[in-house]
């Protein structure tokens, strides 16, 4: 896995609510082009940290990339409203998706990258068909919509589903990326990495744990990105 480019997408549900728009310019300023945001609608899971016009006013004031993650009931409803906001990657879950092959057209139709998303036990074999047609994986490994809850830990078996995905991706011949969201902690990125994760949602066990700066966890999280690159090149 030579020459990897690893990306970091903060989860913006994990930023000063209150002070949106500041917590915004601190991740800019730090050198991130791009925001994590969580639609959660309520009943797909218990939480719902942002809003859809919460969406449309950040759109207008910055020019990063929005990697939504939409965790609803109603996709489709959800997916036209990001992709009249304008936003660069779709990513919906497959558990509550009935016209997964019509939501993947409407996405890529609107010029967006197609993300679908997977929860902690929902088995890859889903994605059979639709893999080709799909610019990102995203691997859930808490339970969507518990984030707050500090009870809520990272799934045990992570590494082997992002190492299984890797391999299954391989296999296609597809270079789809695997996204990892959940407690990627600045401890867990380098195992992450070396089992494959392309994009780290970064929360509140990474870029914004308490005591550091953005700019000092930010640097922790890259040397966590490189340990992990460089554990891939060991040849075994
Ligand atoms: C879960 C959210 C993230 C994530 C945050 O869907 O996308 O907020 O859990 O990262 P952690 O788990 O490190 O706070
Ligand atoms: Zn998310």
């Amino acid at each position: 896995m030579q020459n990897r480019k690893i990306s970091i997408a903060p989860s913006i549900m994990c930023a000063d609510l209150c002070n949106l728009e500041k917590s915004v310019r601190e991740i800019e300023r730090v050198g991130i082009d791009t925001l994590h945001i969580d639609i959660i609608d309520g009943s797909f899971s218990p939480s719902m940290p942002l809003g859809i016009d919460t969406v449309k006013q950040l759109r207008k004031i910055t020019n990063m990339d929005f990697d939504v993650h939409i965790m609803a009931k109603e996709n489709e409803f959800f997916i036209q409203e990001m992709i009249d906001i304008g936003v660069e990657q779709i990513t919906f879950h497959i558990e509550s998706s009935v016209h997964i092959d019509r939501y993947v057209n409407l996405i890529r139709n609107s010029g967006a990258k197609v993300g679908i998303a997977l929860n902690p036990a929902t088995p890859l074999s889903v994605l059979d068909y639709v893999l080709p047609q799909c610019d990102t994986v995203l691997l859930m490994l808490i339970n969507p919509g518990f984030a707050t809850d500090k009870g809520e830990k990272q799934i045990s078996y992570a590494v082997k589903k992002v190492k299984d995905l890797h391999r299954y991706i391989q296999e296609k011949g597809l270079s789809t990326r695997i996204e990892v969201d959940g407690r990627v902690s600045l401890e867990s990125i380098p195992s992450l990495v070396d089992a494959g994760a392309d994009i780290l949602v970064a929360g509140s066990t990474s870029l914004f744990v308490k005591g550091n700066s953005l700019a000092e966890n930010k640097q922790i999280m890259e040397k966590g990105i490189s340990e992990g690159i460089s554990l891939g090149e060991v040849v075994r």
